[in-house]
């Protein structure tokens, strides 16, 4: 996060440097089944963001000290490729990417109906081949994605979307330059049907009116992006037993 006076980041018009206005969604593609081994796979490309998932198990869950009798545990891995990021990313698991893999587990295991694979494992791996700010969001809502596809029972699907503040003005899904230079960057991803929040950070600062208005363009966003995500599984199941919504 950098300070207001760092970089011009709105034209004379009050667009934004890739020419959206504050609240508009870069695009976003959602594809499933884009890998044959595993049990279920999900590719998104969300602005500049490109990034694949895949879910294996449920299985029995090991080493066998990590089994839980009573439910299942959601064991999300995110990952940045070397060539993902402008600097060569040193391969390996690093404490940022440990942060966003254990958030999105959480969230994650929120979703899922672990409660029916007592001892079990699922785990979720988020391959980020090129990264554009907003990237475990966009990993973690290609997630819910791959793991519906791979038919493990959830309550609901996972969205979300990020907002933050750039030259003071709350704007929605910042791009690169905006996380880079903007005063605060917001997180959040829910479970649509009921609202409930299943990821929330925050980096920088926002007043509470801020906040509030950021919050309220992310709600609105994640309408439109699980409209994505059921469309991606409608396009591949749409005899599922699973009922997304509609
Ligand atoms: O990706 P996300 O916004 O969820 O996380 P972040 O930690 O706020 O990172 C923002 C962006 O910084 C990433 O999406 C990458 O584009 C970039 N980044 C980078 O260039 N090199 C890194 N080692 C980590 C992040």
């Amino acid at each position: 996060m950098g300070t207001a006076s760092d970089k011009k980041l709105f034209d004379d018009n009050g667009l934004r440097l890739d020419g959206r206005s504050p609240g508009d969604l870069r695009p976003i593609r959602i594809e499933t089944d884009v890998l044959n081994r595993a049990d279920g796979s999900a590719f998104i490309e969300w602005g500049g963001n490109k990034i694949q998932v895949a879910v294996y198990g449920p299985r029995e869950a090991y080493p066998r000290h990590m089994q839980d009798i009573n439910q299942a545990f959601v064991r999300a891995r995110y990952n940045m490729a070397a060539f993902s990021v402008d600097e060569r990313k040193r391969p390996g698991p690093d404490r940022r990417s440990m942060e966003i893999s254990k958030v999105i587990s959480e969230a994650l295991q929120a979703a899922v109906m672990v409660e029916l694979f007592p001892r079990a494992q699922i785990d979720v791996f988020i391959e980020v081949l090129q990264a554009d700010a907003g990237t475990r969001i966009a990993g973690l809502t290609a997630a819910a994605v791959a793991l519906a596809a791979a038919g493990v029972p959830m309550r609901d699907l996972v969205v979300g979307c990020t907002a933050g503040k750039v030259d003071g003005k709350v704007v929605l899904d910042l791009s690169k330059e905006e996380d880079n230079f903007g005063q605060a960057d917001l997180p959040v991803a829910i479970m649509p049907k009921s609202g409930k929040v299943v990821l929330m950070q925050m980096d920088g600062d926002l007043s509470i009116d801020e906040f509030n208005e950021a919050t309220s363009m992310i709600f609105k966003a994640t309408e439109r992006i699980n409209q994505i995500q059921r469309d991606a599984l409608k396009k591949n199941y749409s005899s599922n037993a699973q009922d997304w919504g509609e």
